[in-house]
C-alpha cells in the first residue's frame, strides 16, 4: 500500500442471530465505533434447525441497524475466515457475556487462527444488564407467551410473538 494511504479497517461480526438481541444490538453499536465498516454476518446453516429464516434474520437486523450508516448486513455460508478475506475485512468481533462462553469462544479464535492466522478476534464484554441474555431463552419466553420486552430491540417483539405464535 503506498504511504500515507489508509486502510479502511472492516469488521465482521459473525452469528447466527435466531433471533437478533438487545445484546447482540449493544456488540454492534459499539463495534461500529471500532471500525469503518462493520459487517454482521449471519451464518445459512441449512442443517441446523433455525426459528427464522435466514432472511427473515438479516431483514430483522437490518430494521434495528438502518440508522447505524457504516452497518451492513449479509449471510455467509461455508467458513467464517473466508468470508473474512472475502469482504477485505481482518478482524471478527465476538461478544463475551460470561466465563461460560469463554472455552467456545476461545476455541472457535483457536481453530480460525489455526486456518487463517492473518485474521484476528476481539472480543467485546457484554454490557452487564445483557449478560443474562441469550436468542434461545428470548425464544423460550415468547414461546411460553412471557415478556420479552426490553430483551430484544422494541421493533422486533411483534415479530418474534408472531413467529413463535405460527411456528
Ligand atoms: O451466534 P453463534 O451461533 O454463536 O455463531 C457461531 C458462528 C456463526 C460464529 C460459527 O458457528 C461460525 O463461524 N460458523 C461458520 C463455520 C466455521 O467457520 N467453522 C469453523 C470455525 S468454528
Amino acid at each position: 500500500m503506498p504511504m500515507g494511504t489508509k486502510k479502511t479497517r472492516i469488521g465482521i461480526y459473525p452469528g447466527s442471530f435466531d433471533p437478533l438481541t438487545n445484546g447482540h444490538l449493544d456488540i454492534i453499536i459499539r463495534a461500529s465505533r471500532l471500525f469503518d465498516s462493520l459487517i454482521v454476518g449471519v451464518l445459512r446453516n441449512d442443517a441446523k434447525k433455525t426459528l427464522f429464516s435466514m432472511e427473515e434474520r438479516v431483514a430483522l437486523i437490518n430494521k434495528c441497524t438502518k440508522d447505524i450508516p457504516n452497518v451492513k448486513v449479509e449471510m455467509f455460508e461455508g467458513l467464517l475466515v473466508d468470508f473474512v478475506k472475502k469482504k477485505n475485512a481482518d478482524t471478527i468481533v465476538r461478544g463475551l457475556r460470561a466465563v461460560s462462553d469463554y472455552e467456545y469462544e476461545l476455541q472457535m479464535a483457536m481453530m480460525n487462527k489455526h486456518i487463517s492466522p492473518e485474521v484476528e478476534t476481539i472480543f467485546l464484554m457484554t454490557d452487564i444488564n445483557n449478560s443474562f441474555l441469550s436468542s434461545s431463552m428470548v425464544k423460550d419466553v415468547a414461546v411460553h407467551g412471557g415478556n420479552i420486552q426490553g430483551l430484544v430491540p422494541d421493533a422486533v417483539v411483534d415479530d418474534i410473538y408472531k413467529k413463535v405464535k405460527n411456528d
